[in-house]
C-alpha cells in the first residue's frame, strides 16, 4: 500500500464522501473543506462528472488527498486513476477493482460486511476494509465480531457516521478512520463549520 496515503488518512481519521452534481460545485466545496482544516475527500462515482472532478481537485488543489469512491468496476478504476485519485473505495468488495489497484499502486478500500467477503479482500492483498452501510449491518459490535476472526484487518466504517457518533468507533484501535458525507451537505460556510466540528471531535478521541 503507498504508505503516504495511509498515513494521511490516518492522520486525519476522516474520509468526506463527496459527491459532486456539476463540476461548479467542486472548487467552493474543496475550499471549503480545507478552510475546516479536513484536506481529504473521497469523490464518488455516483456522478458523471466524478472523473472531470477528480482531474480538477487533483490539479488544483495539491494540498488534498483525493481519492476516488463508489467505483465498482474496474473501467471507473482506470478512469479514477487517469484523473489522478491515489486511493479507491468500492461499497462492495470487486477482485476486478482490487488486481487494477495492485496492478498501478493504489490503496483499495473494497466493501465487507460478511466473513466470507473480508476472507476474499484478504486473498486479494486488502487490509483495510469499508464497512458499509455501518449502522444497518450491526455498526461497531459487528465490526468486533469480525475482528475477532479476523485480526489482521482493520476497518473504515461509512453509512451512518455523524459528528454526534464518530468518537464511539474512533475510540476502538482497529478503525483506521470513518468515512461519511454528513460534513458535505448545506452551503461552503455550513461544509466549513461542519468539517471543524468533524476535525475537533476526532481529535479529543484521537489526540
Ligand atoms: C458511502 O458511500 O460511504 C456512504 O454513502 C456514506 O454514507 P453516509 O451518506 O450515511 O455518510
Amino acid at each position: 500500500m503507498n504508505t503516504g496515503v495511509s498515513e494521511t488518512i490516518k492522520k486525519y481519521c476522516i474520509v468526506p464522501v463527496v459527491v459532486f452534481n456539476s463540476v461548479d460545485e467542486v472548487r467552493p466545496k474543496l475550499r471549503a473543506m480545507c478552510d475546516g482544516g479536513l484536506p481529504v475527500a473521497e469523490i464518488t462515482f455516483r456522478t458523471d462528472c466524478a472523473a472531470e472532478a477528480i482531474k480538477i481537485a487533483v490539479e488544483e488543489f495539491p494540498e488534498m488527498l483525493i481519492g476516488a469512491g463508489t467505483v465498482i468496476n474496474g473501467e471507473q478504476a482506470q478512469a479514477a486513476f487517469d484523473a489522478g485519485a491515489k486511493f479507491i473505495v468500492s461499497p462492495g468488495f470487486s477482485e476486478e477493482v482490487a488486481r487494477f489497484c495492485a496492478e498501478n499502486g493504489l490503496p483499495y478500500f473494497g466493501g465487507c460486511v460478511t466473513p466470507t467477503e473480508i476472507m476474499t479482500a484478504i486473498a486479494n492483498g486488502c487490509r483495510v476494509i469499508k464497512f458499509f452501510p455501518c449502522s444497518n449491518y450491526g455498526g461497531i459490535k459487528t465490526m468486533k465480531a469480525l475482528s475477532a476472526a479476523f485480526p489482521s484487518v482493520t476497518f473504515l466504517p461509512t453509512g451512518g457516521i455523524s459528528a454526534d457518533n464518530l468518537a464511539e468507533y474512533l475510540a476502538w484501535d482497529k478503525i483506521t478512520a470513518v468515512g461519511g458525507s454528513w460534513m458535505m451537505k448545506g452551503t461552503p460556510d455550513e461544509i466549513k463549520e461542519k468539517c471543524k466540528a468533524a476535525v475537533e471531535a476526532a481529535k479529543a478521541v484521537r489526540g
